[in-house]
């Protein structure tokens, strides 16, 4: 057999896209960013950042904001330069292949279901939060039990599992239907970003940020791995690669937009946070944004935002499902995962089997675990994604100096090690428990890539033949 080693080339990746399963090509550089925005403003600054606030970072949560920010433009960046040479919907698992071969792929595909479908169900879970305080705000009260996961002292979290349905019936409805809704919703959700802004910014009080770091620096870097995952989804453009008109220069712009935009509202909006109210009040509430502006008594913007939250966690749902899919269905038509999970429709011409497969998976994380365990999941698969990709920027610069790069990673190759060194960090800064589960799941990933995929591969099949 072929060594797992082996890379395929970017020929081969891109001449595969061109086959009978490909996809509609409808998406332009704003929906790309729309899109990015779409995937990385949610459950992270409307949920987590209250618990990050009140028990790590304090007012310096801002710091913690910009560490975490840091590490992923860096990462960006050689995002940017692989969407822009491998134009194919896997993402970061079809560099993989392309830089460091195939077993450095299916690590990648592996890493990614954590970061996508695990994240799916952690924001589900977060969506869940915001839609039973809005009801029992107009005085409709769910029974515990049917609102929460057994870990938090219910039975099923209903409403989760509802969204989760819901966002994927759409998706399996067409792409072109889904990507107008999101433009639609991530407008709901900028406009309420700005409106909490221009709301707070008068009421802050300077005496809140004292004192600056009461939990330390350790506490701030702890803090800065905790709100990494309000920046996780500006590389789910790059999943959308075969439905993009011109994607060798709208991917890279989609990717770098939508993060640049989120990571300067974020740095505003937590600073404004902990300027308006003081950092330990957060710890009594699970809506930190909307809880914000209640407490300097603008009720009507808090209810604005509560919903508009709702409607931003929706779109973050609706993008993360779709970056799932595609990647399913590109770790299929290599053969590492079965085939009839790249089959689609006629009708529609969206991947129905896997899109239904993705949102049972999500639905019963969402359903049944808490939302600490899941959360801290989703960050270190995708930091651990971050660095294979960060490093497979140098290794391919060596291999093939050759190939056209439309886009450029700047500074490359100090770019790529700061990115995979930053992630790395923000890793180390992650509970141990968190490494020990991602241990196991790595375990497991190798089976199954032993077991199955090594022998399903299509390359390796490939390989065979011709020997
Ligand atoms: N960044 C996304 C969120 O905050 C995953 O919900």
């Amino acid at each position: 057999m072929k060594s797992i080693f082996t890379t395929k080339s970017i020929d081969t990746l891109i001449g595969e896209t061109k086959g009978k399963k490909s996809l509609a090509k409808v998406l332009g550089p704003t929906e790309l960013t729309f899109l990015g925005i779409g995937a990385i403003i949610g459950t992270g600054i409307f949920v987590i950042t209250g618990v990050a606030a009140a028990t790590m970072s304090g007012p310096a949560l801002v710091l913690s904001f910009i560490i975490a920010g840091f590490a992923c433009v860096f990462a960006a960046l050689c995002y940017a330069e692989f969407a822009a040479m491998v134009p194919v919907a896997g993402s970061a698992y079809t560099y993989g292949y392309a830089a460091l071969g195939e077993i450095w792929a299916w690590i990648i595909g592996w890493d990614l279901i954590l970061e996508y479908t695990v994240a799916i169900g952690t924001v589900a879970i977060g969506w869940s939060g915001y839609a039973v305080n809005l009801l029992s705000e107009i005085g409709i009260n769910l029974p515990k039990n049917l609102v929460s996961a057994p870990m938090d002292g219910g039975v099923v979290n209903l409403p989760a599992i509802l969204i989760v349905a819901l966002i994927s019936a759409l998706l399996i409805a067409g792409v072109k239907q889904s990507t107008g809704v999101n433009n639609i919703i991530v407008a709901i959700k900028l406009v309420v970003v700005v409106l909490f802004i221009v709301l707070a910014v008068g009421h802050v009080k300077p005496a809140n940020w004292h004192p600056f770091m009461p939990f330390g620096f350790g506490g701030v870097v702890k803090g800065a791995a905790y709100v990494f995952f309000a920046y996780i989804g500006f590389d789910a453009v790059s999943t959308a690669a075969e439905e993009v008109k011109d994607p060798q220069k709208d991917l890279p712009k989609g990717i770098i937009y939508s993060l640049v935009i989120c990571t300067v509202l974020y740095i505003v909006v937590s600073a404004i946070l902990t300027g308006v109210v003081k950092y330990s009040a957060y710890s009594k509430t699970s809506a930190p944004v909307a809880f914000a502006l209640q407490q300097i008594g603008i009720n009507w913007g808090s209810a604005l935002v509560s919903v508009g939250a709702m409607c931003g966690i929706t779109s973050v749902l609706l993008v993360m499902m779709f970056g799932q899919t595609r990647i399913f269905f590109a770790m299929s038509r290599d053969g590492l995962l079965p085939k009839a999970l790249g089959d689609v429709s006629e009708k529609t011409k969206t991947p129905v089997l896997c899109t239904a497969l993705v949102g049972i998976a999500a639905a019963v994380i969402a359903g049944f675990l808490p939302i600490g365990i899941v959360s801290e999941m989703t960050n270190i698969g995708t930091l651990a994604a971050f660095i294979i990709v960060s490093l497979g920027v140098i290794a391919l610069r060596r291999k093939r100096p050759d190939l056209k790069r439309p886009f450029k990673c700047p500074g490359a190759p100090f770019t790529p090690l700061i990115s995979a060194a930053a992630c790395a960090y923000l890793i180390y800064q992650l509970q141990v428990v968190t490494w020990i589960r991602f241990a196991v799941w790595f375990a497991i990933g190798m089976v199954v890539y032993f077991v199955y995929s090594r022998k399903h591969s299509t390359m390796q099949n490939e390989e065979e033949a011709v020997s």
